[in-house]
């Protein structure tokens, strides 16, 4: 068996695409047929919605994350920064990452994505509906070691 990466790390202990498919059409709650998975790390959540027979498109940064799973049909990666894609979706689906996005008006900036929503879109962000330290301002230091994967 091959060692975990960060990666297969990150999707075991903070996603679950299986879940959270049924959660954004049944929020969103009409026809969803296009996802727009913004800050999309492994595009695990645009995968996974594809396998359940919609189109996603799934935007990051990261090409090292991008390039985690193979291609997969009706997935589209775009690496970018979200903040530039006007690809149109019936569902957006925003994980904004704490310490990529220093300002608050940077974090609220992303809300431009709504302008990519079809009529009767839904934005979802999901960080923000978190608990309540997601209105506290402050700083987060997160130590990185040399060498860790
Ligand atoms: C913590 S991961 C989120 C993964 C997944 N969406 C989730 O919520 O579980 C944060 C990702 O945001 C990406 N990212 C940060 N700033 C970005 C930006 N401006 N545009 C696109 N991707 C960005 C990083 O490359 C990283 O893969």
């Amino acid at each position: 068996m091959r060692p975990l990466d960060k990666h297969d790390w990150y999707e075991l202990c903070v996603q679950s695409p299986g879940h959270l498919v049924p959660l954004v059409r049944a929020i969103h709650g009409g026809a969803a047929r296009v996802l727009g998975e913004d800050f999309c790390g492994t595009a695990a959540l645009s995968i996974e919605w594809a396998r359940a027979g919609g189109e996603a498109i799934a935007v990051d940064l990261d090409v090292g994350a991008l390039a985690k799973h193979p291609d997969a049909p009706g997935v589209r990666k775009v690496r970018a920064d979200v903040r530039e894609v006007a690809d149109a979706a019936d569902v957006v689906s925003a994980g904004p990452p704490i310490g990529y996005l220093h300002t608050r008006r940077a974090l609220v900036g992303i809300c431009d994505t709504c302008a990519r929503l079809a009529v009767g879109g839904v934005h979802l962000r999901r960080h923000l509906r978190r608990r309540e330290s997601a209105f506290a301002t402050g700083t987060v230091h997160r130590p990185h070691h040399p060498g860790s994967r």
